[in-house]
């Protein structure tokens, strides 16, 4: 009798267990997916307990969403202060997880001392200056910071050729080029990326950057892979995205998904985050994760989401509303979004099975 009611009741303990999922941990995007998947922190938020258990839970990627920017480490003309990127590089390194740089050279957050008087330095003490930070900061973080977003967003907004920044006007056409070779001297091993927005939905800035490419691998130019930065809406086209890839692809670069969010309230009409919105973007995320998975490995850097929780989107003060933009809830619960990520992935392994 005693032999029966033991498996009766290891039968009854597996019946708890199976209907509770216990004996399947909860999937990790971090071993989920078969390239690295990233997140743009604030390393003071690290403090926070909840905060650093799911960035370390999840992610294995990491880009700092401000302090490895110009306007954190570039002190004064020849003195840096890598405090706050060093914080964020203990984390990863504590975590197993890749560290993205971003960024060296970009038109904004500059830091107020050279912002007021780059108007006052000649081509050549620019160029000496931003030579100098580039190859001073990827010297600090050689070995440890696995890529470079080199240049941020140097296209003009319109597509067609550079952006008229100060950099742009005192250094002519080819600084981008230089600033690529400027950190591959500093470093033979970093990946180097060309960062950019809007480069699915604008057909010229694209054409413009593969012309860059194009003319960067003729001249010998150091470029591993292309930052797509993907702060996009529910109307995004998969279509573009696909035709973008497959060039990318063809110049035999990494893609980097760098700064992915998407926005649900782009007119501000929503005062909550509705069933069909969020059915929307998890859908899309779907797509867009199905459509990076199937690159090729070599072409395959990371997705990197552009914050952790909806209500730290930089998206909310720059349009003014609330865009529920990323993963997770503001109490770290996952959104459908998360899901739509692991659907994406599925849905090759289902046509593969
Ligand atoms: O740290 C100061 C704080 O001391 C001060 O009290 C506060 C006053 O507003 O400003 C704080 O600095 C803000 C900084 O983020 C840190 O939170 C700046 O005002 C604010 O402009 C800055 O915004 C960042 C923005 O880049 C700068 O242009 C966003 O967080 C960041 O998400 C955003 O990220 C960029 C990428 O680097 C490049 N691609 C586009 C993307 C979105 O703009």
């Amino acid at each position: 009798m005693q032999f029966f009611s033991f498996f009766l009741s290891l039968g009854l303990l597996l019946t708890v267990i199976i209907s509770n999922g216990l004996d399947s941990p909860e999937p990790r995007l971090r071993e989920s997916a078969d390239f690295p998947v990233g997140v743009a922190i604030n390393p003071k938020r690290l403090a926070q307990t909840d905060y650093a258990q799911v960035v370390g839970r999840e992610f294995s990627s990491i880009t700092a969403e401000n302090v490895m920017k110009p306007q954190y480490i570039w002190a004064a003309e020849r003195q840096y202060d890598f405090s706050l990127g060093d914080s964020l590089l203990e984390f990863a390194q504590a975590h197993n997880q890749q560290v993205h740089g971003h960024t060296l050279a970009w038109h904004l957050m500059q830091p107020d001392w050279l912002e007021n008087t780059i108007d006052s330095y000649d081509s050549a003490t620019l160029e000496n200056l931003l030579r100098d930070y580039i190859q001073a900061t990827v010297k600090h973080y050689r070995g440890k910071v696995v890529s470079w977003d080199v240049v941020n967003e140097a296209v003009s907004s319109g597509g067609k050729g550079w952006r008229n920044s100060v950099y742009h006007q005192k250094l002519g056409d080819d600084y981008v080029a230089r600033c690529h070779q400027y950190a591959r001297e500093a470093d033979p091993d970093v990946l180097l990326f060309y960062n950019d927005y809007d480069v699915i939905a604008s057909s010229e800035k694209l054409a413009t950057i593969l012309a860059m490419v194009d003319d960067f691998q003729s001249r010998n130019i150091p470029i591993d892979g292309i930052g797509l930065q993907m702060h996009i809406r529910l109307d995004f086209s998969l279509d573009k995205f696909q035709y973008a890839l497959d060039e990318i692809v063809k110049r035999n670069l990494k893609v980097h998904l760098s700064e992915v969010d998407i926005r649900t309230n782009p007119d501000g009409e929503l005062s909550t985050l509705t069933e069909e919105a969020a059915q929307q973007q998890q859908e899309l995320l779907a797509a867009i994760v199905q459509r990076y998975q199937q690159l090729p490995a070599e072409n395959k850097f990371a997705i990197t989401f552009w914050g952790l929780r909806d209500n730290e989107s930089w998206l909310t003060k720059h349009t003014g509303h609330p865009q529920w933009p990323l993963l997770f809830n503001e109490n770290f619960s996952k959104k459908p979004m998360y899901q739509g990520f692991l659907d994406g992935l599925d849905a090759n392994q289902t046509q593969l099975d």
